[in-house]
């Protein structure tokens, strides 16, 4: 359990930059995750757009950790029972589906952002919108808790407790990670676990928090494809994810954007407010010039 670097004032800065960057590719991408579209076509979307318009690099396209093939697309695609680096294809998104979009840009200026978000396809189950709602509350529970002098344990205390009385489970073998100039750096940061346990967060400090959370059980299963996380039980799964900022006065979310969703009120009233706030300040992401 090693700790993290804090960053420098001019890398947070750059930190910002970068992360507000991923957003908007969120941002620029949801109006086409319709029905009847496909991952595959959603990515080579996003490629272009990060390529084109924004100048940044996928930081998923040929990602390769030790013991991985490198991975073949510019986002991940991860729909209704697949719970993570799902990779896009040729299937068509269908009425009643779930889609974690997950976007890693890497930044003119080198730096890794990381978010993702849920798209809800049309009029899914009572159980789908619940699961992704409940899964949103659990990343913005998470973000609250973050404060110097806290400890990562409160960050996983809170998500656990939050999924597991709503009925759902934790995924627990991947974790959010420090991020800055490289993709995954210390520290691991888990979405169950005790108060008061783990690192102590210290001003500086950039990490990145994003729940997979289970409609059944929490047991996953990789696909021979080498990537795409599977619920074992086939049951449904919801992630979202934001990077985050330790700040004097407790945290600054940094993969916002202007068509972000807002905290929902459950978070801290303050929290709720600043980050609203900052929302509202920034300008819409720039459209994409469609190529002639
Ligand atoms: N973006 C993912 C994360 O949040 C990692 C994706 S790695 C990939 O950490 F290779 F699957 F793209
Ligand atoms: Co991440
Ligand atoms: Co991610």
């Amino acid at each position: 359990m090693s700790k993290p670097i804090p960053k420098t004032q001019e890398e947070i800065k750059e930190m910002r930059t970068a992360c507000r960057l991923a957003a908007e590719v969120l941002d620029y991408i949801e109006p086409f995750v319709q029905a009847g579209v496909t991952t595959a076509k959603l990515d080579r979307l996003c490629h272009e757009y990060m390529e084109k318009t924004q100048h940044t690099i996928s930081a998923t396209l040929n990602y390769a950790p030790p013991g991985y093939s490198p991975y073949p697309a510019s986002i991940c695609t991860s729909l209704n029972h697949q719970v993570c680096h799902g990779i896009p294809g040729e299937k068509s998104l269908k009425k009643g589906d779930i889609l974690n979009i997950d976007v890693t840009i890497i930044s003119p200026a080198g730096f890794y952002g990381d978010t993702s978000r849920m798209f809800i396809i049309g009029d899914a189950s009572i159980l789908a919108r619940r699961l992704c709602q409940v899964t949103y509350e659990c990343m913005w529970l998470g973000i609250a808790a973050v404060r110097p002098g806290g400890r990562l344990g409160d960050i996983g205390h809170v998500i656990q407790q939050h999924a597991e009385s709503n009925g759902f489970t934790v995924v627990r073998e991947f974790c959010g990670h420090g991020i800055g100039r490289k993709f995954h750096e210390e520290p691991q940061v888990l979405h169950y676990g005790q108060p008061n346990t783990g690192v102590e967060l210290q001003s500086g400090m950039i990490f990145t928090i994003e729940p997979m959370i289970n409609a059944g059980k929490a047991a996953i299963s990789e696909l021979s494809d080498g990537w795409t996380i599977v619920t074992r039980d086939r049951s449904l799964s919801a992630q979202w994810e934001h990077t985050v900022l330790v700040t004097e006065g407790g945290v600054e979310v940094l993969s916002l954007s202007a068509a972000c969703p807002l905290p929902p009120k459950l978070a801290s009233r303050t929290l709720a407010t600043a980050t609203a706030s900052a929302i509202a300040a920034l300008p819409p992401a720039p459209t994409h010039e469609p190529p002639r």
